[in-house]
């Protein structure tokens, strides 16, 4: 039987044989510490909860209108204006099945065969297939990563081809864990509005940020930029909701209009209880979020001390998410006891994961070599003990 020549496009997620290894490795009785982990290791906050169980009580359980409720988008146009500078009218806001569905509706509104989605590298494993699902051409774009995996505006810049409909940034990275800063983000919407390319801004990472960083939203510099701006965000990290599968993004009513007939044509909507319970996320108490930061922060510092404790690694500080992105090339060409030969970042999280059963991710997932994406979305137990794993591990490696 055939498929469609589309599916020829994709290789799938890179990180799901990870996944399918530690899954094996577990079933066969191994205790593996998963640092691969893209989501907090919070439990969504009690009256989150509890307004999701009301939903269902009182038989909230239908369709909805395909961009979301209108107290939902009402919560979001509040936000959206209060953290973020932005004046978004209900009908420039559509809620979605996660960021996920977010970035992909966006992708697929404005780019189709024969264009270009410029992607800043390192990069969110599904940025690439989603571009390539709409026909379109990803081309990618190193970050500065000496530099603490900045934007390269002038490579940006260097890209740009008539044929370029747009860009992905994310900020706070996934997976560098940088945050842009306003005077990148100012060059780079003067580029898109200059070029007349679509920012597609994923700010889902936006509450998870440190050291008295200040998350920017392009899409605030301005009428005309923000004309050029996608703004995406959701509940899925900042209330630990990645299971409700609740995402939004906010555009201008042409754009809306459009991401509407994709949806309505797809999901339908996102889930009216999810989207009761995103209500009372936005509108509640962010006590639980302001402890979730704190514990994030006290395990980012220690992951990154000891990372930078351990010979031959070396890591930037990261300034937000929960992702570090350490620098291990120094043991490539290596060799371990056992005769294992580590030549990239691949073979050295397999090694890792099978001589210490800790679980990272190889950064050739997003597009970067010499690097392994350690998540800090675990216990500090947990994070010790798997540190404790790594320097063992990484002590059998001899050139
Ligand atoms: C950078 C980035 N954007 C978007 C998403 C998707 O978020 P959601 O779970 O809301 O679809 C993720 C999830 O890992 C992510 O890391």
């Amino acid at each position: 039987m055939k498929f469609a020549e589309r599916m020829s496009r994709f290789s799938g997620s890179p990180t799901s044989a990870l996944i399918a290894r530690v899954a094996e490795l577990r079933a066969a009785g191994k205790n593996i510490i998963s640092l691969n982990v893209g989501e907090p290791d919070f439990g969504t906050p009690d009256y989150v909860k509890v307004a999701g169980i009301k939903a269902i009580v009182d038989n909230f359980t239908k369709y909805t209108a395909g961009t979301g409720i209108i107290e939902l988008r009402k919560a979001i146009k509040e936000k959206l204006k209060n953290d973020n500078n932005l004046d978004y009218e209900t009908n420039e806001i559509c809620a979605t099945v996660g960021a996920k569905q977010a970035i992909f509706n966006a992708i697929m509104a404005i780019a189709g065969p024969g264009d270009e989605v410029l992607l800043p590298i390192p990069c969110w494993v599904s940025y690439t297939d989603m571009v390539k699902f709409a026909g379109a051409t990803p081309v990618f774009v190193p970050v500065k990563n000496d530099e603490g995996y900045i934007l390269d505006l002038e490579a940006i810049e260097a890209a740009i081809t008539p044929n370029t409909r747009g860009i992905v940034i994310c900020t706070p990275n996934n997976p560098t864990g940088a945050v842009y800063s306003e005077a990148s983000l100012r060059q780079l919407a003067e580029l898109a509005v200059k070029h007349d390319f679509y920012i597609i801004s994923d700010e889902i990472y936006e509450k998870l940020i440190y050291d008295g960083e200040e998350h920017f939203s392009i899409a605030s510099i301005s009428p005309e930029v923000k004309e050029h701006t996608v703004t995406v965000n959701g509940c899925s990290k900042a209330y630990a909701m990645t299971g409700w599968r609740l995402g939004y993004l906010a555009a201008s009513k042409e754009f809306i209009a459009n991401v509407t007939k994709i949806q309505t044509q797809t999901t339908s909507a996102t889930s009216s209880i999810s989207q009761k319970a995103g209500l009372a996320a936005l509108t509640g108490s962010q006590h639980d979020l302001e402890v979730m930061v704190a514990e994030f922060d006290k395990r980012r510092k220690y992951v990154t001390d000891r990372l930078n404790a351990i010979p031959g690694i070396s890591c930037t500080t990261p300034k937000g998410a929960f992702y570090i992105l350490p620098d291990v090339s120094s043991y490539f060409g290596t060799t371990a006891d056992d005769g294992t030969k580590i030549n990239n970042a691949k073979d050295l999280a397999n090694f890792i994961l099978e001589k210490e059963q800790v679980a990272l991710v190889p950064g050739e997932a997003f597009n970067i070599e010499g690097k392994v994406r350690i998540s800090y979305s675990n216990s500090m137990e947990n994070l010790c003990e798997a540190l404790n794993r790594l320097e063992h591990a990484l002590s059998l490696l001899k050139k």
